[in-house]
């Protein structure tokens, strides 16, 4: 991460976006007018989920990618009936929370968890999966990949999935007007996600960010299809950490996050790639998020 720091552009991995506080600010921005991708995907899991059952079939694991309160997996377990389902999430003491209510709601149903980052890989450790089973990656995660990173992980995952599969949600490409309030929004609660990644990396390494001194900034970059997260220095400053120092000039940024937007064809492109034989998909009734069943 240290490196990063000290590139020029200044990076960060989009991962350290979520400590607890993190977590429950992306919790909110779910909530937010402007944030359209959480509902408009809830809102085709609820028109077609029993369709999405008969596609997959039967289920012994249900692997949940990236779950955080584990609401998307608490409205499919019904129509999807798995007999296992394992919650994975990097942040351990949020999943705690979230996987206690799977387990109130479903008595029936073998519940775990797992702490972990699988953004460097997808590969869960052994014992986790049994039986037939089904990746389930929703809320256009992928999208916080590179188009690269993307292909790795949707290949580690198909090695994983062989006779089960993949069911993902993907954002799509859509009017600038549309996108860019949706990383921007009017209370300011994606700025205080993205400067409380200040707070984040002061806690990891011992820096001295002070997020006053810094502005959020998300905008469209249509040559690359995605939306960009920066944060800016407001004036020249310094910051350092233990064996370390970087110079800001005013207006230089950190860019934190990469949020790409595909089309239908472009992502069914990439699970081809990845080794997806066949993949169908639903959409929702704008056409502005896609929900894919790839087969292992
Ligand atoms: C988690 N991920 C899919 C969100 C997104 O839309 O890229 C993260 C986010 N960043 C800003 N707002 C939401």
């Amino acid at each position: 991460m240290i490196s990063g720091l000290l590139a020029t552009p200044a990076h960060t991995s989009p991962k350290y976006l979520y400590d607890r506080l993190g977590s429950r600010l992306f919790e909110a921005i779910t909530e937010l007018p402007e944030y359209y991708p959480t509902r408009t995907e809830a809102a085709i899991f609820d028109a077609h989920a029993l369709d999405m059952a008969r596609a997959i079939g039967a289920i012994d694991t249900l692997v949940d990618l990236g779950a955080g309160n584990c609401a998307k997996a608490l409205r499919l377990i019904p129509a999807l009936c798995p007999a296992r389902y394992v919650a994975v999430d990097i942040s351990a003491d949020f999943l705690a929370e979230a996987i206690a209510e799977v387990q109130r709601q479903h008595p029936a149903l073998e519940v775990s968890g797992l702490g972990l980052d699988f953004s460097a890989s997808p590969a869960l450790p052994g014992g986790s999966l049994r039986g037939r089973s089904v990746f389930f990656y929703p809320g256009s995660s992928i999208g916080n990949f590179t188009p690269a990173e993307a292909h790795h992980f949707l290949a580690g995952v198909r090695r994983q999935a062989v006779g089960g599969g993949l069911l993902i949600g993907v954002d799509l490409v859509k009017p600038i007007e549309v996108l860019e309030p949706a990383y921007d929004d009017a209370l300011g609660v994606t700025a205080a996600f993205n400067l409380n990644l200040l707070r984040h990396l002061n806690h990891l390494i011992a820096s001295d960010f002070n997020a006053r001194e810094w502005r959020h900034v998300a905008f469209f970059n249509r040559t690359d299809s995605r939306i960009e997260m920066h944060l800016e220095a407001r004036h020249a400053l310094s910051v350092s950490w233990p064996g370390g120092e970087r110079r800001f000039a005013a207006g230089e940024r950190l860019h934190t996050e990469n949020s790409y937007k595909y089309s239908v064809e472009s992502f069914a492109a990439l699970l081809r790639d990845a080794g997806f034989a066949r993949s169908e998909h639903w959409l929702d009734a704008r056409g502005w998020f896609a929900v894919f069943w790839a087969q292992g």
